[in-house]
């Protein structure tokens, strides 16, 4: 049986209070939290990951913490950036290259590759999100012998309720895994608790991100449960 990765993309939403009633409607639920061979991970924004790890550690809940973003650089004069050192003490994975970032921040993959650079220094793992095959070619991305995911999420998918099919993800899925030698790709857009089994089991398909339907803690614990 594959690892399957669901990761919550929160991106920029939730309070402090907010996130500790989700936190607790996942604790009240009755649907188990049963996830072997499966790796949950919240990516939250900067200022809720201290209370987010506080949670996950009162709760008892297997879950892993992720970031949003991380700095191209390390300390110093930096103003307004969190760098892999400070993530590091409080989370496991990055999102970089998300299309929001790309779009918005006018990120580009020079800029991508050294927050990428900057996850390895600090053993931070990347999720490193595309929305076309380009995005990856010429193996710009140095990923030797360091662990990464990759997420597939097409442009037409993000926020519109209107996802890729699982068979076009598949296989763009297994022409990333050829490009990045076998890194596992994940899928998102769209996502929700009645397709993600469509995309999991896909043969080339080890996972996904889901945006609009992780903030809501009972649609995320039925997505956990039928990845
Ligand atoms: P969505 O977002 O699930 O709301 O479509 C996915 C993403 O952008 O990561």
């Amino acid at each position: 049986m594959k690892k399957v990765f669901i990761v919550a993309n929160w991106k920029s939403n939730k309070t402090i209070l907010q996130t500790e009633e989700w936190f607790q409607a996942i604790n009240n639920s009755p649907v188990t939290f049963y996830q072997e061979k499966k790796e949950v991970i919240v990516c939250s924004p900067f200022t809720l990951l201290p209370k987010v790890k506080e949670l996950i550690v009162n709760c008892k809940l297997s879950i892993v913490v992720g970031a949003q973003n991380i700095s191209p650089f390390g300390e110093g004069a930096y103003t307004g950036e969190v760098n892999g050192r400070q993530i590091k003490e409080l989370a496991d994975y990055v999102i970089v290259g998300h299309s929001e970032r790309r779009t918005n921040f006018y990120e580009n993959n020079n800029l991508i590759a050294q927050k990428i650079d900057k996850c390895f220094k600090n053993k931070l793992v990347p999720i490193l999100c595309i929305s076309n095959l380009d995005q990856v070619q010429g193996s710009m991305f140095n990923v030797n012998k360091q662990e990464m995911l990759v997420t597939y999420e097409p442009l037409s998918a993000i926020g519109t309720g209107n996802p890729d099919t699982p068979e076009n993800a598949d296989s763009i899925a297994l022409k990333i895994k050829k490009e990045l030698k076998d890194t596992p790709v994940l899928y998102g857009g769209s996502v929700t608790s009645k397709n993600v089994k469509d995309f999991t089991s896909m043969p080339n398909i080890d996972g996904v991100l889901v945006g609009g339907a992780s903030l809501d803690p009972l649609e995320f614990l039925k997505i956990i449960k039928n990845a």
